[in-house]
């Protein structure tokens, strides 16, 4: 046992519309959710506000992405600072289809990561290798250097969430195996205690995303350095309360 709050994130990607989206609120206000549990949901922008008009309390919101700059013009993007203004209080960043579908480097990662700490919200951060990394063994050299562009640029741990998405587990139905996801975690860990400090690796949660279903969330939540999951496809489902409570 550790001190770490269990959290769990439901990415909806580029999913929903008000009807469904309505389903998903009513799932997740009758739940019942385990307390012990943080919960947040992010869901495409243009529904941010309307999701958090809609949800209980216990249930925070994030968005998907952000520039790194408030406002000005940049056709077709959306502020730290307006996800704040509709309630929102995590941006998810350096999401594997944002590094891979849309080209976003770690330095860019890293530029919004400071930019959203600087605004006041929290940051879920991602990384996570493709499958023929992990096959060349270079799993651990590409989750540290994701990692490392992303930590120069945090003034503040205790609003930062590591999400560790091997890329070949994301809607591939193929999920890390529990000791495959725990290894990673506690490498990262021992990354956290050498490069930034024993406290930031003691305290920082570390949650795995790639293929987790109500089936396999509750082997996975045994392991000790997995601090929760970001949960995709699973999350628009009911099955999503279940993964909630893994630990209950
Ligand atoms: O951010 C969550 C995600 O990339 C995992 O997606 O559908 O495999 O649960 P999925």
């Amino acid at each position: 046992a550790n001190e770490r709050k269990f959290f769990v994130g439901g990415n909806w990607k580029l999913n929903g519309d008000r009807q469904s989206i309505d389903g998903i609120i009513q799932f997740l206000n009758a739940g019942p959710l385990d307390e012990n549990t943080e919960v947040v949901v992010s869901p495409p922008a243009i529904y941010l506000d309307y999701v958090k008009s809609k949800l209980g309390a216990s249930v925070a919101t994030s968005a998907q992405n952000c520039y790194k700059l408030s406002k000005g013009a940049f056709t077709g993007e959306n502020s730290a600072a307006m996800a704040k203004d509709v309630g929102a209080t995590w941006v998810i960043l350096g999401h594997s289809e944002r590094r891979h579908v849309f080209g976003e480097t770690d330095e860019l990662i890293g530029e919004k990561v400071k930019h959203v700490l600087s605004e006041g919200l929290g940051v879920i951060a991602c990384i996570g290798e493709k499958l023929e990394e992990r096959e060349a063994n270079q799993t651990n050299d590409v989750v540290f250097r994701q990692t490392k562009s992303i930590a120069a640029n945090i003034s503040d741990w205790s609003r930062v969430v590591l999400a560790y998405e091997p890329v070949w587990a994301i809607g591939t139905g193929k999920t890390a195996t529990p000791d495959q996801a725990q290894q990673v975690h506690k490498d990262l860990r021992e990354w956290l205690a050498q490069n930034v400090s024993a406290e930031v690796a003691k305290a920082c949660r570390i949650i795995y995303g790639g293929s987790v279903s109500a089936g396999n969330c509750r082997e996975l939540a045994t392991k000790g350095d997995v601090d929760g999951f970001l949960v995709g496809g699973a999350s628009l489902k009911p099955d999503f309360v279940q993964i909630i409570n893994a630990r209950k």
